[in-house]
């Protein structure tokens, strides 16, 4: 269904509701997300973005019934990935001619994609294209946000950010604004989605905005292809992802363990009651690594300001969530979060200095060399654990 945002402007996109992972399996999507997609009437007609593939058909359908799709001056491809130029090949078997806007890489990437030899026209950075007496579309690439192909597109007169991925959220809803949404649950996919997918690129981020706010373009809307429009106050995520991008940290301490008879679980949980003994202000939160939502637990790490990871030994490594978290961490790569390892052992006990390792690897500032019990925690080593979380405090 077709919605009217402003007199020239139709998000045309798709709701899915029912999507629950999405880059295959590498991120949960609990509340589903949207492809939004936009039509500009003008003096010229465009299209912004489409949408994924499985939906290519009901997606091309519906647009045959707001526009007749020659009527169709040019398309413009934010960004090459297939939640958004799924479409594409359905779409331009219809109006093969109609020239596609994109960067270089995007050019690059959908013909490396599809196989096609559309019409593409390149831009860069600061290029217009007039599309009518009081609007143009400016082109900002955005390198790496997160694709080589990224790209945002400013529509003057209406004055909307087309963002594409950036400050989006996996969000699927019937209100299309911020306004209209819970914002709890709002933040939370706008966090979990920059935790996620934009920390790694984060300096980038950093001055992308810089220059984007150095235009002194006015801002109306922030269009994203995913979730809601930023229509109220629309530069309070612009303001979020420049406090997110600047080595974010919350007062809390994030204890993740993965536990083969509960051993572990009840160092994370003593280690727990030390530093709670000692400072009361911070939060501290408890996750097992096996049974807890991946993506979830990375956006609770990037919120603290300190990590320990805790992990039993098994066939003289760690256990396989464990290993699957610290391979995330490395990729994500936290800055300005302390780190510690713990987990308790049989015998070879090797656990505590392969996590410790990960950690140094993942360049986070390892402040000690963990702790370790002997099979299950005794009294004493219980006590041992509550001072270890004691000193790990005094330590960040
Ligand atoms: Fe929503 Fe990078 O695609």
């Amino acid at each position: 269904m077709a919605i009217k945002i402003t007199d020239k402007v139709t998000w045309v996109g798709k709701i899915d509701w029912e999507l629950r992972n999405f880059h295959g399996e590498e991120y949960t999507t609990h509340r589903g997300s949207s492809y939004n997609s936009y039509l500009i009437h003008d003096d010229k007609t465009v299209l912004i973005d489409t949408v994924w593939e499985p939906f290519a058909e009901e997606f091309v359908e519906n647009l045959k019934k707001e526009i007749d799709l020659n009527e169709i001056d040019y398309i413009v491809a934010n960004h090459g990935e297939v939640d958004h130029s799924g479409a594409l090949p359905l779409l331009m078997k219809e109006i093969p001619n109609v020239p596609i806007y994109c960067t270089v890489n995007g050019a690059k990437i959908l013909k490396a994609h599809y196989h096609q030899d559309w019409n593409f026209e390149t831009v860069k950075t600061g290029d217009e294209l007039e599309i009518g007496k009081d609007n143009k579309l400016i082109f900002i690439e955005a390198k790496m946000l997160h694709w080589p192909d990224s790209m945002f597109t400013y529509m003057t007169g209406e004055s909307i950010l087309f963002s594409n991925d950036a400050f989006g959220q996996h969000y699927a809803s019937d209100k299309l604004y911020n306004d209209l949404v819970d914002q709890a649950e709002l933040y939370q996919e706008a966090i979990k989605y920059y935790a996620n997918i934009l920390t790694p690129f984060s300096p980038l981020v950093t001055n992308k905005i810089k220059e984007v706010l150095d235009f002194n373009l006015p801002v109306n809307m922030i269009a994203t292809s995913h979730g809601v429009i930023w229509r109220n106050n629309p530069t309070q995520i612009i303001e979020k992802y420049l406090k997110w991008a600047d080595a974010y940290q919350e007062n809390q301490i994030t204890i993740v363990y993965e536990t083969m008879w509960h051993a572990t679980r009840k160092m994370a949980e003593a280690i727990a009651d030390g530093i709670k003994s000692v400072d009361n202000d911070v939060s501290v939160k408890l996750y097992n690594s096996a049974t807890s939502d991946k993506n979830d637990v990375i956006t609770e790490l990037f919120k603290s300001k300190a990590m320990l990871i805790g992990c039993s030994t098994v066939n003289r490594s760690i256990m396989h969530a464990t290993s699957g978290l610290l391979g995330m961490i490395k990729g994500i790569g936290f800055k300005n979060k302390k780190a510690a390892a713990f987990g308790s052992y049989g015998w070879g006990g090797e656990s505590v200095k392969i996590i410790t390792e990960g950690l140094k690897e993942s360049k986070l500032e390892v402040v000690d060399d963990g702790i370790r019990v002997l099979w299950q925690p005794d009294e004493d080593s219980v006590e041992r654990c509550k001072e270890y979380g004691r000193k790990f405090v005094k330590k960040l």
